[in-house]
């Protein structure tokens, strides 16, 4: 069975999409066939790919519902990278379910049901949403292992311990196998005072409650700020060797997935 793995944290904009495609293009260049699921109404996923999210004939939200199966809704994005995207129609996801409660007896099983008879991958990679809906629970209840980015801003301490507090949460009411992979420091310059504060303290807090909090950050940069602009690829996949993809595969040796 594959190794599944979300990308999640309820904040905004602190990478999540970007670690799942990238992590996902430095899989399939060591040769594994990986399944990205696109958990987020936005479909980044396949944006990053240059693939316009709104053109799938079939997406997660059919996939959930029922009115679609997974292998027929997942689309090739790369060699040895599939997705199964997601655009706007998982917006009415919540609405479908919580109207059609006799339909829908177990909200939080519908994604591990629909994917549960998948083959033929080593990875699965789940971009999740930024916020604890519905969508989050079926990410949660599918997953095996969280990765949490996070980025170190004046508040955000507060969040993660939130977030962390949430998984354990999850853990004890849904899924008893679901496991906090480790926090990955995201959107980081190193030149400002209250990034390597904030880290110290993160630090700190995962080491007192056996959190591993990865060494290796990924930059804030420029390159990653005009993101897909140029290739249409994860920056993991283009040719040119820059810090951020230097950061990427150091991320992806300490996180020893491979
Ligand atoms: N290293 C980087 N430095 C600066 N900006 C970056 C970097 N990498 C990505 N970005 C930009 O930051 C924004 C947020 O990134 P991303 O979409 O990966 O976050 P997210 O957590 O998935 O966001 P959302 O919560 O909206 O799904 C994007 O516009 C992206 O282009
Ligand atoms: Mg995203």
């Amino acid at each position: 069975m594959a190794n599944i793995i979300a990308i999640a944290n309820n904040k905004g904009g602190v990478l999540k999409t970007s670690l799942s495609v990238n992590l996902a293009g430095l899989f399939a260049t060591h040769g594994k066939k990986v399944l990205i699921v696109d958990g987020d109404n936005q479909g980044n996923v396949s944006l990053s790919f240059g693939e316009n999210p709104d053109t799938f004939e079939s997406t997660i939200y059919d996939v959930m519902i029922g009115s679609a199966e997974a292998k027929d809704s997942i689309v090739n994005l790369y060699e040895g990278i599939d997705v199964l995207p997601a655009n706007d129609d998982l917006q009415f996801l919540e609405f479908d379910v919580l109207t059609n409660r006799n339909k829908y007896k177990k909200p939080f099983q519908l994604l591990k049901d629909s994917l549960s008879s998948l083959k033929g991958y080593d990875v699965i990679i789940v971009d999740g949403p930024p916020n604890l809906g519905l969508m989050a629970g079926n990410i949660l209840n599918f997953t095996h292992e969280v990765l949490i980015p996070f980025q170190p801003e004046k508040y955000s301490m507060r969040s993660l311990v939130k977030m962390l507090n949430f998984i354990v949460d999850f853990r004890e009411k849904i899924n008893p196998s679901l496991q906090v992979k480790g926090v990955v420091a995201t959107l980081v310059d190193r030149r400002t005072a209250l990034h390597d504060q904030i880290l110290k303290e993160c630090r700190k807090y995962c080491l007192l409650n056996h959190i591993t909090l990865y060494d290796t950050v990924i930059p804030r940069s420029i390159r990653g700020a005009s993101g897909v602009a140029y290739e249409n690829l994860p920056v993991t996949l283009i040719q040119n060797q820059n810090s951020l993809k230097t950061a990427y595969s150091q991320l992806f040796e300490e996180l020893n997935l491979s």
